[in-house]
């Protein structure tokens, strides 16, 4: 598949052969012209797939063949990905009923089908591939939560629950769902996914790993794609509306940003080692940083952020 291939009606075997990058782009361009709420409801129709429909066998026969070191790693990598879709299409139904006009409530039932479709994708892929399956659902997701750092833990569990409750109990209160869609759209899935994925998705083609997980999360980035460039859209008009929600971005940023930067970097004790083998271990929180610059740009605001260290020089 040639790079200029549009992506728009791509299917899983041409997404499989897709950088990550071409896929991150279009967030980029959906920036830079911010589509109609109706568009991008008309996009999620032209992009659908099924996460029944993929063949993991020959992930599977990668699994068999790794020692139990590198089993342990790609625990770490895929589990807050897992656990991560399953909170968020848990705790985006309050968003959809308290959101103030029709056309973003119509695009936020598209964002509750793809967040489900996502959590089956990986549900599959913990049974199939990694032979992790409680046959309960939340059973398996308890089972993985065991690989999630604290700062994973504090915004992917215990904040989306939290804004989702201000926000189911107090619908009519703009400045819950302000606050939540900083934290849902442009935090967790603006800021953290999209490091982590490019990051897991890099480093799978490099090493020519999992390939038909890399078809399908990367529809998953391209679905990701669509809720990032809504909320983005959300909070701009939200403050133009109202300027007084602009602080409530803000704090929200304050608030959620260091944890999610810092979920994203080595525990301290390894970054030496870290160091020694030559790698940067600043490369994701970096990256998430620099994404979520991009989208505080175009809500319309200037703010001061955390400092990430710069590349090193080996
Ligand atoms: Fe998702
Ligand atoms: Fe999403």
């Amino acid at each position: 598949m040639s790079i200029e291939m549009p992506l728009e009606n791509a299917s899983l075997a041409q997404l499989q052969q897709t950088p990550i990058d071409n896929v991150i782009d279009i967030i980029d361009q959906g920036l830079v012209h911010l589509p109609s709420y109706r568009e991008l409801f008309y996009r999620w129709e032209r992009q659908q797939w099924r996460a029944e429909e993929i063949n993991f066998s020959a992930d599977r026969a990668q699994w068999e063949q790794m020692g139990a070191e590198e089993r342990q790693d790609r625990l770490y990598g895929l589990s807050a990905f897992f656990k991560g879709e399953a909170c968020v299409t848990d705790t985006l139904g309050p968003y959809i009923s308290a959101m103030p006009d029709e056309e973003m409530r119509i695009f936020l039932t598209t964002q509750l089908a793809d967040e489900a479709r996502h959590t089956v994708f990986f549900a599959r892929f913990f049974k199939e591939v990694l032979g992790i399956d409680k046959t309960r659902l939340e059973d398996t997701l308890t089972e993985i939560q065991q690989y999630m750092n604290k700062q994973l833990q504090y915004i992917l569990i215990d904040s989306l629950s939290d804004v989702a409750e201000r926000i189911r109990q107090e619908p009519t209160n703009l400045a819950h769902l302000v606050e939540g869609v900083t934290l849902y759209h442009v935090i967790v899935e603006g800021t953290m996914a999209l490091a982590g994925q490019r990051a897991i998705l890099e480093f799978y083609r490099q090493n020519n790993l999992f390939p038909a997980f890399r078809g399908g999360f990367t529809a998953v980035a391209r679905d990701e794609s669509r809720h990032v460039v809504f909320g983005v859209k959300f909070l701009r008009e939200m403050i133009q509306r109202d300027a007084v929600h602009a602080r409530i971005v803000k704090a929200a940023i304050d608030k959620y940003a260091p944890v999610a930067l810092a979920a994203l970097t080595p525990e301290d004790e390894y970054i030496p080692n870290i160091l020694a083998m030559q790698v940067d271990p600043w490369v994701s929180p970096r990256y998430a940083l620099d994404s979520l610059r991009k989208k505080i740009k175009v809500i319309g605001l200037s703010l001061e952020l955390p400092v990430v260290p710069s590349p090193p020089v080996f």
